[in-house]
């Protein structure tokens, strides 16, 4: 061997790939195919296929490329930030940053579907619910949404919903953060809603369906809403407030004022800015609402022995069942930083909240105070932690001079300077924030003699929050480890077994992928940090654009979109906007196969477009016959094609191409759906294809963990005749150099590049794996998807195959047929395999009554086979009910899962524990206890209760 293959440059791909040689080999056997470069000539149309080598460089090794990741990551400067505008340095305690942000326990969940398995990120995220709850004042609040200007967009349009005043008017308050306003007016365009600016006085001058208003202001300013909330409220409007989480701990609730919805970010919870994300968005609002509102509420239901268990509520699964008249399109959030937000909160409780305000609210008093006492002038009286200085003619050179001391400040306009204070803000720092606005150092402790906090008593917080025992019991780090550890066992996440669910890509998330994201050059960084300091950033992002551009072979990719469903909404904003461009703005038709996912109803609608539902054959391929006569019917109307490619089905249709020239034809544009791209990769690609503008979830294909049900990212690659159209930002420069984004766009999400401090994992994941890694990825994903067809399908029917009986990168097992003749249902099946110690594959997508099963390319074959081997033992056992063996309603299947509560109880069952706990040898040796047994979703949507119950209830 040569030194050069002694070092090895490719052992990542065999650490991510799980199939050995030899497995490969015998896997390929066993399905009948000669090569793998067989099976996927089987697989995918030839007439799609790309044959040459990816235009990427080759695999680098995990040492090697953490050593570039890190020399990328030094190019950052890491200066003090006191720019604000809702994105605030702060400090992670250490026992979640390790035990949760850097804990694969946490971070390889998926969103809890599966509820029975998911009770501890379930509690996590109620009690988070209850700190926004205990916070805003208001009834009910979800379990995040992606970011604050999203969150108020999704706001505004509840706010329609909900109101009865006719007018399509929404008033924003004019110190409502740049960004947020941005975004809400991207969605207020395509809604159709005029938006009406002001000061918050203005809320009730005319028939507003909502309002929204900043607290405290994007000034610092905190003014008193109440009198604007009555006002409008008077003339029917509703009152949204996006306010700061931790300005609540010591003002007026956004409830005791009057306001019906309160919205904001809780990053400066213990979360990195990250250059803008991720950090989880709140969304708080009244009882009555509750119907109406966006994304996932946690309840509290009971399980089939009476006792607490929760799971998600009410809007679950509302996309699949609402389509186009669903509340939002809200899929993914961000539930692993909405879980470290309220573990911040469990951990410093209701005093220690209350003290982390106080010192941030009072280094800002003094700061002001001591820029006052030498003659500063001090554009508010009250305020939080956010001070305006009329800096007049030394504006340029006190920037200039903070700057070069390391501290980034919010230059306003020529002559007024902005400091945010923030918990991780020292004395130190308020000493040189002085000297440097005054020019004298200033005795800090006179100061905190004379100075006193500058909130009117009017608006000082006097009720309670977080008294919940849950935010007053775990302060010690000893008590908080083991808090987090106990959640932590209740749930079944990618390091206890494969999660095989179809169209998620649940496959590693790679320690080296993970490691940058945690460095301060990545964390610490605001979004509007000046541009000289986010060189590493650029670069970066750079970087993975044009490793997205390679594999699908767009022209332009835009970085902003923070989840798949937002990836598809700034798509179809991008083929509005081409549209109107080419005086075109009627094409309104939105064809969608009726295999798609719910989110492309969910966002085509809030486009402003109209969904026309194209059928699908019997073979779930799209019916090109009626995709003709549809798109030729609402040909002059035609905007978009959303097409989910492979499809949904599970399968590479032959004819994509002619239904993208179909579409073409008739003067649509193509959008692909990206969430199967990881059957793509290397073999074939979505521009080649003929799509003009597809997302590619980062978060499957792309190796960033779900994180139990978020973080994402969605960007979007576009041909070179959508790339003008892509979104900018209000605020910060988004040019990568990339002379086609078009100024004045306006954005789809609060920061420039979305979550822009996970980019580090997909970069790291194609860095690692090169042009040959990628696509053998591909090509391993379907090989072990046809694998485990064929062994399931001498079990269960497997519902489509592609033209030569192979399927894509997931398969369908169709359960209708043996419910119809022994009435298990997949929900049996799926409540089974938690016995078995498995996640459950997709339930009920896209076809009702089936599972989906995607195993990845990073499965082994032994875990495959564990999986098979449950699977075919499930089969026997509903073969055993049908047969009378065991009762209908009384045998493993229906009890299932068996929890931890039943091992010492009473056992009058027609089978034995073993049975019940133990169902294949291989569990005893890594059994996984359900801690509650089947819920009852049913009751909980009927009582429902979405905040913490009394804590005796879960002991
Ligand atoms: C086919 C498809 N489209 C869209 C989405 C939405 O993506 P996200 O959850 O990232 O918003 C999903 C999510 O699972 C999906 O499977």
């Amino acid at each position: 061997m040569s030194l050069s293959t002694l070092f090895n440059h490719e052992e990542f791909i065999a650490r991510h790939i799980g199939p050995n040689a030899a497995d490969q080999a015998a896997m390929l056997a066993q399905i009948g195919a000669d090569s793998i470069e067989y099976l996927v000539a089987q697989t995918i149309p030839d007439d799609i296929r790309f044959k040459q080598k990816l235009p990427l460089p080759d695999a680098v090794s995990e040492v090697d490329a953490l050593a570039k990741i890190r020399a990328i990551a030094a190019k950052n400067i890491v200066n003090k930030s006191f720019i604000g505008l809702g994105y605030y340095p702060n400090i992670t305690p250490n026992v979640i940053l390790r035990n949760v942000l850097e804990n694969p326990g946490w971070y390889t969940a998926y969103t809890p579907y599966q509820a029975e398995i998911a009770q501890g990120r379930l509690e996590a995220l109620l009690n988070y619910q209850q700190m926004i709850i205990d916070m805003t004042g208001l009834d009910l609040a979800n379990a995040s949404l992606l970011d604050e200007a999203t969150a108020a967009a999704e706001a505004m349009a509840m706010a329609r919903r909900i109101s009865k005043v006719k007018a399509e008017k929404f008033f924003v308050d004019e110190q409502v953060l740049p960004q947020t306003l941005d975004v809400v007016k991207t969605r207020a365009q395509y809604f159709g809603f005029e938006l009406v600016i002001g000061a918050v006085t203005a809320a009730g001058d005319d028939d507003y369906f909502g309002a929204l208003l900043q607290y405290p202001g994007a000034d610092g300013a905190v003014r008193d809403l109440t009198a604007p909330i009555a006002a409008l409220k008077a003339r029917g409007g509703v009152a949204i407030v996006a306010a700061d989480l931790l300005a609540l701990a010591l003002l007026k609730s956004p409830a005791e004022m009057g306001a019906d919805v309160a919205i904001g970010s809780s990053q400066r919870f213990g979360i990195p800015m990250g250059f803008g994300g991720p950090h989880a968005a709140y969304f708080a609002f009244k009882d009555e609402m509750k119907r109406s509102a966006p994304g996932r509420i946690i309840g509290v239901s009971i399980d089939a022995k009476g006792k607490t268990a929760l799971r998600m509520a009410l809007q679950t699964r509302e996309q699949h069942i609402r389509r186009e008249k669903a509340n939002s399109n809200i899929c993914t959030s961000q539930v692993l930083l909405a879980n470290m937000a309220g573990m911040y909160a469990v951990y410093h409780g209701p005093a220690g909240i209350k003290r982390i305000a106080e010192r941030t609210h009072r280094l800002a008093s003094l700061f002001a105070q001591g820029v006052r006492a030498q003659g500063g002038k001090i554009l508010h009286d009250a305020f939080f932690d956010t001070v305006q200085v009329n800096t007049g003619a030394q504006t340029a050179s006190i920037y200039a001079a903070a700057l070069a001391a390391g501290y980034n400040l919010l230059q306003v306009s020529a002559s007024v300077l902005s400091v945010a204070f923030h918990e991780a803000a020292s004395q130190n720092d308020l000493a040189t924030l002085i000297q440097l606005f005054t020019g004298q150092s200033a005795d800090l402790a006179a100061l905190d003699v004379a100075s006193s906090e500058v909130i009117p008593a009017a608006l000082q917080r006097t009720s309670a929050y977080l008294t919940h025992p849950v935010f007053n019991r775990y302060h010690t780090e000893h008590e908080m480890l083991r808090y987090l550890k106990r959640l932590e066992n209740r749930d079944l996440a990618m390091n206890h077994s494969m999660i095989s669910l179809g169209s998620c890509t649940m496959k590693l998330n790679a320690t080296s992928e993970m490691i940058p994201v945690t460095w301060a050059e990545f964390g610490n960084i605001h979004p509007f940090a000046p541009q000289a300091q986010t060189v590493g950033y650029f670069e970066m992002i750079n970087g993975l654009a044009d490793q997205l551009k390679a594999i699908t072979g767009f022209d332009a990719i835009c970085m902003q979109p923070n989840s798949g469903a937002q990836g598809e909404y700034a798509g179809l904003l991008a083929i509005r906007r081409y549209h109107d461009s080419r005086n075109e703005a009627h094409r309104d038709i939105c064809l969608i196969p009726k295999s798609a996912h719910g989110t492309n109803p969910a966002t085509a609608q809030m486009m402003g477009l109209k969904v026309v539902v194209v059928d699908c054959d019997d073979s779930g391929n799209v019916d090109l016959a009626d995709l003709k006569a549809k798109a030729e019917l609402h040909g002059a109307n035609l905007a978009a094609l959303m097409l989910t490619y492979p499809s949904t089905h599970g399968v590479f249709e032959t004819a994509v191409k002619a239904i993208c020239a179909t579409v073409h034809q008739f003067g649509g544009q193509v959008y692909m759906d990206g969430a199967n791209l990881n059957a793509q990769v290397g073999l074939t690609r979505p521009a080649d294809i003929g799509a003009d503008v597809s997302h590619m979830n980062l978060h499957k294909t792309f190796c960033i963990p779900h994180g139990g049900g978020g973080p994402g990212m969605g960007p979007i690659g576009m041909k070179a005749h959508l790339a003008p159209f892509m979104s900018n930002h209000a605020v910060a420069n988004i040019d990568q150099g990339d002379a086609s984004v078009a100024q004045g766009q306006s954005a789809v999400s609060a920061a420039p590049f979305g979550s822009a401090s996970i980019l580090p994992i997909s970069w790291m994941y194609i860095t690692m794996m090169g042009a040959g890694g990628v696509k053998h990825a591909t090509e391993i994903a379907l090989l072990n998807a046809n694998y485990m067809m064929q062994q399931l399908s001498a079990h269960y029917p497997v519902l489509y195959t592609g033209a030569n009986g192979r399927v894509a990168h997931e398969c369908i097992i169709d359960i209708r047929p043996l419910k119809a003749a022994s009435g298990i249902t997949e929900v049996d099946i799926a409540k089974r395999l938690m016995d078995y110690g498995f996640h459950a594959p997709t339930m009920s997508f896209p076809v009702a009554g089936t599972l989906m099963i995607e195993p990845t390319e990073s499965e082994s074959k032994a875990e495959l086979d564990r999986f098979i081997a449950a699977m075919i033992s499930i089969r026997q056992e509903i073969d055993q009910v049908q047969a009378g063996v065991w009762p209908a309603e009384n045998n493993p299947l229906k009890n299932a899962p068996h929890s931890k509560n039943d091992i010492a109880a009473d056992w009058d069952r027609p089978y034995s524990r073993e049975v019940a706990f133990f169902p294949l040898p291989y569990v005893l040796d890594n059994k996984f206890w359900p801690s509650v047994n089947r819920i009852d979703d049913v009751y909980g949507d009927r009582n429902l209760i979405c905040a913490c119950p009394s804590m005796d209830q879960y002991e």
